[in-house]
This record gives C-alpha cells, structure tokens and sequence, in this order.
C-alpha cells in the first residue's frame, strides 16, 4: 500500500461510518430535525468555512455529505490525498455535531468537546504577543504514562496550547496530572473524531481575525499555514483513520510528528522513535520560537499557569489587600540610589507565618534608566498581576492596593519564599523593559507596621498623583495618538487607533501602554501618529490618522473616525472585549461582553454579533471595544454619546457602574445613569426593553435617530 492508499482507506471508513450515523439519526429525529454545536455564530465551522454553506438540519447534513463525496478523489495524487484529508476531518465534524442533538451535553469532564467562539477570541492577544507561541494537538496515548505527561507538561512550560485526544487523557488521569483551559491543557474527547474540535478552532480562527470569505478553500489553508502555529503529535500505533486525519492537518500546514515507523514527507510527516524529543522536532518543524527568560525560583513559570486557581484548603498563606494593608509600586529612582539585583526582605518570611493565614505585604519596585519616564510606572505595574500568576502555584488578582495573592502549599514545600516574589519581579522587569531599564532592585516588605506605613504614606499619595494625571489625559490635551498594529499576526489589515480616552479593543492597551511600546521598541507595533489636520471635529476625523491608517493597513483601510459607530468606524480584528450593536426600536446600542453567554434585545448573542465585525473590516453599526471605552466621553461621541447606551449584561454594568455614572453626570446632569440602562434581568427583547426605557425616561428615546 502507498501512503495514499492508507489516507484513502481511512477516508472511506470514517465516510462510511458518518453516513450510517446520519442515516440513523434522520431515521430517529426526521430530517428537519435541527443541529447546531454550542455558542458559535459559524454553524459548523470547517464545512462553512470550506464550502460557504451553513447547515442547520439533518437533512441539510445528508446533502452535505454529498458535497464532501465530491472531495474523495482517488488519483495517487498530492492534492487527492490533501482533499481526502480535508474530506475526513468534515465527516469527523459530522460525527461530532450528531453528538450535540436536541442541546444534549456530550462531553463530560476533563473533556471539553466544541470550544466556544469566545475561547477563540479570548486567545487572539496571548497568541499576537507569543504569550502562546504555538498549539500543540496531542493524539492517542504515549508508550507510557510518564512520557505522555512529560511532553504535555514541556509544552505547557513552554507557554504552548495544548490539545489532547485519546489515551494521552487517561494517562493525565492516571498520573493526577492537572488540565483544564485555565492551565492551557484542554482534553478535547477520547474518540478520534473529537480532534475536530482543535480545527475547528484554527478555522475560526481565520474566519473571525483573518477575514477569508466562507468558501474560500485555498485562502483558508493559507492562513493556517502561514498564521496558525500548530502541530500534531500522533503516537503509534497509527491506524488508516488517524493517517486520513493527519492528511487533514497536513492539508492545513500543520506538521504530523509520530513515533511510527511509517512513510516520511518531508517538514509534514516526520518521524521521531524518541517521545523526548517531540517537543523539539515539533518546535523545529512548525518555527515555533520560545522566548526564554531565566528566573531563579524554584517552581515552573509559564503563561500557561496564567489561569491557575488556588483553593483556600491548597494555599500556604494568603496576602489579601481587603483586609490588611498590601501594595505593589514602582517608583522611579536615580541610578546612584539603585543597587541592580539587590532583593531585600523587611519583615518576616512565608515559613515564618501560620499556615492558611492573611498576611500584609508590600512590595516596591525600584528602577533607573536614562529613558525611564514616571508615566511608565503604572505601565509596568499592571504587568505584574500576570508576572506573579504565572508562577506555578501563585495566584495574584488586584492591583494597586487592593492586591490579594495566594501562594500554595505545594510551591511553599518546593522552597518558594518572599525573596522570590522580588526575582520574578525583576528578571521579567529587567528582560521586558530593557530599552528603559538599566538598573533594578526590589524590597519586599511584610512586616505589618511597615506594611502600613508604606501604603498609607508612600503608595497612596502616588495613586492619588497618577489619578491626577490620567485625568488630565484627553484626546484634546495630547498632541499624538499611536497606532497599534500588534493583532496583524491574525487579523493582516486591522489597524488600531489608541488615544487616551479610547484605548484598543483589546482593554489591554491605552494610551499610556502604547506610548511605552512605542519607546521600548521604536520601529514596533505602536507608532506615533500625529493629529494636527483636522477634518471633522464630530466624529474625530483626521487628515493624519487617515495616512495613518492608510499606511499600516496597506492601504486596505481609507479613512476613520475615533468616534462615530456609524461614520467610517474603526474596524476590528476579533479579540474585543465587547462588542456593541445598534438596537432601532430603542434607537440606542446594546453592548455585550465576551464572556456573557445569553441573548442581547439585538436577538443576537455575543458571537453572533461578534461575527458581524472582525478581520480589520469596517462594519457601520457594529464596534468592538474595550471595556473601559464604555465610561468614555468619547464613547459614540458623534451619536450622542454614552447617553446612546440602553442595554449591558448585569455583570458588566456593575464593573463600569461608578465610572459610567460619572461620566453621565458630568455630561447629561444626570444622576444614577445605569440604573436606567436595562439587562437581562429586566428585557432579552426589543419591546421589554422599549417599556423599561420608557418606564425610566432613558434619554436616548429622545435623542435624533440613529438610522
Ligand atoms: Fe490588537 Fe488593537 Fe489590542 Fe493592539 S490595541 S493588541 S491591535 S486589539
Ligand atoms: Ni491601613
Ligand atoms: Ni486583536
């Protein structure tokens, strides 16, 4: 048998398993019956996203399958074999949606199954910074347990995604190995089938940031080629079903590494007899460059750890800033006063305090350099909620003085003390900032009394100072803005425009941020635009931006405003926060959050209106933005205004509440503004929400129409 042969014949059996699965399923439900897979505005992704058609019913599938006969072609050709890759991975899509029938929930932990369109978009800004430098899809199970986990854990220390189909899940079982999305190692499903769902992933992935047109075939295989950074890691024995799946990621430039003594293509199918060796074979094959920082604690730090959660009954001690007093800083010094490295400890250690106990801790971050500028301070400082989470075992949220951290008992045993908290903050202070940081030292403080005297007298009196100078931050008081071109990785023509009082989309770069980029690494992603010629003052059109713009989407984008939804609105590449749409019975917009699951009065969730915008396209009416936009006074301004807003999920107005508030008082006069913005609580429709606006004398009802 050729090689071809063994794709075909894996081809033709998982073709013919599909159609027995949707012949009976039709002769169960009808052929009406409906089908769709969970929180997704792409129906089934790879047939859409290969073919431009979207299947709803049963029926509709049985005519799909047809459509994927037509790829089956058996010519001992390149391409043939590609097709009947491409055909085998739409019948194991096929299988798996059956498996989701009448809302069913197939999946059962640790498995994961269909990953939502939110995942995706929660991974686009880790996946653009090399947060996550590649995804790793693992199938079948290692010749034994332990060198199963240890190739899931090197990729995880590695910052890499990782997928996991097959027997590689029960020897993570076995061996009591943590997975879960949080610690990025997600079981997809235990039958072959389920690798659909990583695909599927990298598909959407190109629809949502990439904007390829459904049914363009070749223009999707090359972006996962060219943007997508995966590979696969089959273990033997490899049966013909698993080579026709392999063909499938082949097909999309994904390279099939394996430990069967089986045919080779060369960069594509590579064998490696050694499983330690996978991860660099991986790497080598896909390009996957690992950016490596050498930190002296004795647990892992990854990104990976990221998401990790430490139970109370887990944790050695806790530092919690709501109950006593705790602070992080960075303070600007002049060289002379800095030793480099210096790490000093004030006040007791962790083996030194009561188990599962609160404790106060301060810690300040000194640093020199001849380009360090004091705006930088709180730039550096709202990395470390990521710094110190990714340490194994440390779980930080907050920031400022309303920090709490927990360090778990597993990582104390392992030797982690306080000292270490300061060489994480350095190495990654000294390695990230390098072009403005010369020389650091830090100063752990946990002494109670000192704890007290540093946040009361030293922290405070400098947040109070930044609070001053944020505010005086207006797009009017700053004579330039900065571009930020970072998602172009996945999204080739988006172009964010950062001004103070509009950060990106993202929520993870304002003004500040990118103007710190910008010195950092002058000729990256964040560039100085200027805004002397102004042409509309309405919606925040300029002459410059648009050259701007013109420029760094190479000339796909001809001209936006900063603040109009409707008028020549800034596009978006698909990781946003939020998403906001225009709701004309109210004559106002809906805003929903990336992690608000529900129905919005649009009659659309977050991913169907999400999929309405991306891909660095304009869409009048549609704009994804970052959360703290929404208390913006530029938020809409050429529509009125946050006056415009007339729907949130609960959770998210409660976020922005004190801001939003704020802001309408400040503009309208009015008080308590959220309280008339309704959600889902109060309407999920249009005529509700009318008669809760109504009800609240919400100002949009009388504002001019939007359409
Ligand atoms: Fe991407 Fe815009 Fe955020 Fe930059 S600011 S990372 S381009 S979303
Ligand atoms: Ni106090
Ligand atoms: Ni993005």
């Amino acid at each position: 048998m050729t090689l071809f042969d063994v794709v075909f014949s894996g081809n033709d059996t998982v073709y013919g398993l599909t159609e027995g699965a949707i012949d009976a399923a039709i002769e169960k439900h009808g052929a009406d019956k409906a089908i769709a897979f969970p929180d997704t505005a792409y129906s089934l992704p790879c047939y859409y996203a290969v073919t431009g058609t979207k299947v709803a019913t049963l029926g509709q599938l049985k005519e799909a399958l047809g459509v994927v006969k037509t790829l089956m072609t058996r010519e001992q050709k390149l391409n043939d074999a590609f097709m009947s890759g491409i055909a085998t991975a739409l019948c194991a899509e096929f299988i798996e949606v059956l498996k989701y029938i009448d809302g069913a929930a197939p999946y059962e932990a640790p498995c994961y199954g269909h990953l939502a369109d939110a995942v995706i978009r929660e991974l686009g800004v880790p996946l653009v910074t090399g947060d996550i430098p590649g995804v790793a899809v693992i199938l079948g199970a290692a010749p034994t347990a332990q060198e199963g986990v240890d190739l899931v854990k090197s990729y995880q220390s590695q910052g890499i995604l990782v997928t996991l189909v097959g027997g590689i899940i029960d020897q993570c079982e076995e061996l009591g190995y943590k997975t879960g999305a949080n610690v990025r190692v997600i079981p997809l499903g235990k039958d072959v089938t389920s690798v659909i769902h990583v695909v599927s992933v990298a598909v959407r992935a190109a629809l949502i940031f990439g904007n390829i047109q459904p049914g363009d075939a070749a223009g999707l295989m090359k972006y996962t080629m060219e943007r997508v950074p995966a590979f696969v890691n089959a273990f033997a024995p490899l049966d013909p079903v698993i080579v026709a799946c392999g063909a499938g990621a082949i097909a999309l430039g994904f390279p099939v590494i394996t430990n069967e003594d089986t045919f080779k293509v060369p960069k594509s199918l590579i064998v490696q007899p050694d499983v330690s060796k996978f991860n660099a074979t991986s790497l080598e094959a896909r390009d996957i460059k690992i950016k490596i920082t050498n930190i002296d604690i004795p647990v892992a730090f990854a990104s990976a750890f990221e998401g990790e959660i430490i139970r109370r009954g887990d944790m050695q001690v806790e530092f919690d800033g709501s109950r006593v007093d705790c602070c992080e800083l960075v303070m600007t010094k002049d060289a002379s006063e800095i030793e480099d490295h210096k790490i000093t400890l004030v006040g007791p250690d962790i083996d030194e305090m009561p188990v599962g106990s609160k404790q106060s801790i301060c810690y300040v971050v000194e640093v020199a350099g001849k380009s360090m500028q004091s705006d930088f301070e709180p730039v550096f400082e709202r990395k470390f909620h990521s710094y110190l989470n990714c340490v194994e075992g440390m779980m930080h949220t907050g920031q400022r003085d309303m920090i709490r951290i927990r360090v778990s008992k597993e990582t104390f045993e392992a030797g982690f003390r306080a000292k270490h908290i300061g060489e994480v903050l350095y190495a990654k202070v000294k390695s990230e900032f390098a072009a403005v940081v010369d020389k650091c030292q830090v100063t752990i403080y946990t002494d109670s009394a000192e704890c007290t005297r540093v946040r009361h007298e030293v922290a405070m009196p400098l947040f109070d100072k930044r609070d001053e100078r944020l505010n005086t931050l207006t797009d009017e008081g700053v004579d330039v803005y900065y571009s930020c071109i970072m998602c172009q990785a996945f999204s080739p023509s988006h172009v964010c425009v950062v001004t103070p009082e509009r950060l990106g989309l993202c929520g993870a770069v304002s003004w500040l941020d990118a103007k710190a980029t910008n010195e950092l690494d002058p000729q990256g992603p964040c560039q100085v635009i200027t805004k002397e010629r102004p042409i509309d003052e309405r919606i925040g059109e300029y002459e410059d931006v648009n050259e701007a713009v013109q420029k760094f989407s190479q000339g796909a984008l001809e001209d936006v405003s900063l603040y109009s939804i409707i008028e020549k609105p800034m596009t978006s590449c698909g990781c946003f926060e939020c998403i906001c749409g225009i709701e004309p019975l109210s004559n106002g917009v809906c805003i929903a959050n990336r992690e608000y699951a529900g129905m919005t009065p649009i009659g659309m969730t977050f991913s169907e209106l999400a999929s309405m915008t991306g891909g660095g396209v304009q869409t009048p009416g549609f704009m994804g933005h970052g959360k703290h936009f929404i208390a913006s006074k530029k938020f809409m301004k050429a529509e009125g205004g946050v006056a415009r807003i007339v729907w949130m999920p609960k959770e998210l107005k409660e976020q922005v509440a004190e801001r939003l508030n704020a802001t309408a008082k400040e503009l309208y006069g009015i008080d308590n503004f959220c309280d008339m913005i309704a959600d889902e609580t109060i309407a999920e429709d249009p005529e509700t929400l009318l008669a809760y606006l109504e009800e609240k004398g919400h100002p949009a009802l009388t504002m001019e129409p939007m359409m």
